[in-house]
């Protein structure tokens, strides 16, 4: 008889999105005429890019004759876009062969499959508060133990909270896998050179791999930041890097990510170019390839005028979330993040809960934001709000808040 994968049942309560969209359409429901305005959800709104949309016909057209048409392709990703990625890193000082980089479907995906690599007795430590899959893919897998208290059994937390500026500290204990978000979501927090030199230096010292979450770093707006984890030296030992199209080119929808196994990687008894031989099994056995067309219009994304016209959407998010900074932190409220990250990550007034604050929000000013709880424990007490959304949005909502909102 077939039988479910009792790990499911582990998991806590409804994926945090469905039950904000549940409260939400609760809301209208009963309030007809009442119009919602959305601060909480991570996903782009601005259109792609003209280069980004010349790369997609172009991938688009080649379908159309016999000539040019392709099926399946390297599963590795096109050997084009690969080697523009090469570069990509190269201008960040970073040498990277092509045979290190995996294109995928996207940074989601990539960072729970990535487990599967890794031996089930690995002991994986994540941020808290942190972008779910991380958790929810090592409770899946059967790595953790029970639930009690707010936390799993088996799993190593790495506190994040207003003492350390939301930037974790490597564990005390000896942990194999740990994730780090960079900046973070939901916080927005980034972490120097330093802070990540820590990390290394711990992962070298316990043969511990770090998987290095970039999707946001090109939010980062100031260079003395490091844009990748192998900006620190020793790094290619240590760390895999998971990166994305989806927030600084719009490809949410297209889909499309990658993945950086370096030759040097090393763990438990095994040498280097294992790791990263191991997970191009992974991908030939259960991956046939990410889009082509996609993959065009990320080769476009990453051409000269492409770069140019992200760094565009990135600004016009980015003073979205000075805006909402600046008009909170105007009401007095405490307020973190927002600069090197669209997130902006907001103290709960009078010691309310996430939820309670959250429900607050919704019944005065007709807001949703991302109730803080969901990211972990110590997101308990927190909101998030996101930049991703139109500005004209943005500024009634904030309205919104500085009229009705009883502070
Ligand atoms: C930290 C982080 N990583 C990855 C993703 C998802 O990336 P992708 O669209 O490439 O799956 C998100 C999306 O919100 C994210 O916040």
């Amino acid at each position: 008889m077939a039988s479910v994968n009792k790990n499911y049942n582990k998991l806590q309560g409804a994926y945090l999105f469905s039950e904000i969209a549940k409260r939400a359409k609760d809301f209208m429901e009963k309030n007809p005429g009442i119009e919602i305005m959305r601060l909480g959800i991570g996903d782009t709104i601005l259109p792609l890019t003209p280069t980004v949309i010349k790369g997609l016909k172009k991938g688009v057209e080649k379908l159309a004759k016999i000539k040019t048409y392709t099926g399946y392709g390297d599963t590795q990703g096109d050997i084009r876009l690969r080697n523009a990625l090469v570069d990509f890193y190269k201008k960040r000082k970073i040498d990277l062969d092509q045979q290190e980089i995996f294109i995928s479907d996207g940074a989601k995906s990539d960072s729970a499959n990535i487990q599967s690599i890794f031996g089930l007795d690995n002991v994986v430590a994540i941020a808290d508060p942190v972008y779910p899959v991380y958790l929810d893919s090592a409770v899946i897998a059967g790595r953790t133990g029970k639930f009690a208290n707010g936390k799993y059994e088996n799993l190593v937390y790495m506190e994040c909270n207003e003492k350390n500026n939301f930037i974790p500290s490597p564990p005390k204990q000896k942990v194999d896998i740990i994730y780090l978000c960079n900046p973070n979501n939901p916080t927005g927090a980034v972490a120097t050179k330093k802070q990540l030199k820590d990390f290394v230096d711990y992962a070298l010292k316990n043969k511990a791999v770090i998987i290095f979450d970039a999707a946001y770093v090109e939010y980062i707006s100031d260079e003395s930041f490091p844009k990748s984890i192998y900006e620190i030296e020793g790094a290619k030992k240590c760390a895999i890097e998971i990166n994305s199209f989806s927030k600084w080119a719009g490809f949410t929808g297209v889909r499309l990510g990658w993945t950086v196994v370096p030759m040097d990687l090393i763990a438990e008894e095994v040498k280097e170019g294992k790791i990263n031989n191991v997970w191009a099994r992974r991908q030939g056995s259960m991956f046939n390839g990410a889009s082509n067309i996609a993959q065009e219009g990320a080769l476009a994304a990453l051409s000269v005028a492409g770069q140019k016209e992200s760094k565009k959407i990135i600004a016009y998010y980015m003073s979205n979330a000075t805006l909402i900074k600046k008009n909170l932190l105007k009401l007095g409220l405490k307020v973190f993040g927002g600069e090197h990250a669209p997130y902006i990550w907001l103290k709960n007034p009078d010691n309310l809960s996430s939820w309670e604050f959250f429900n607050k929000l919704l019944k005065e000013a007709h807001v949703v934001v991302t109730p803080g709880s969901g990211f972990g424990t110590q997101g308990e007490g927190y909101v998030r709000l996101t930049a991703f959304g139109n500005k004209q949005d943005i500024k009634k909502a904030i309205e919104s808040i500085q009229e009705s909102l009883k502070l």
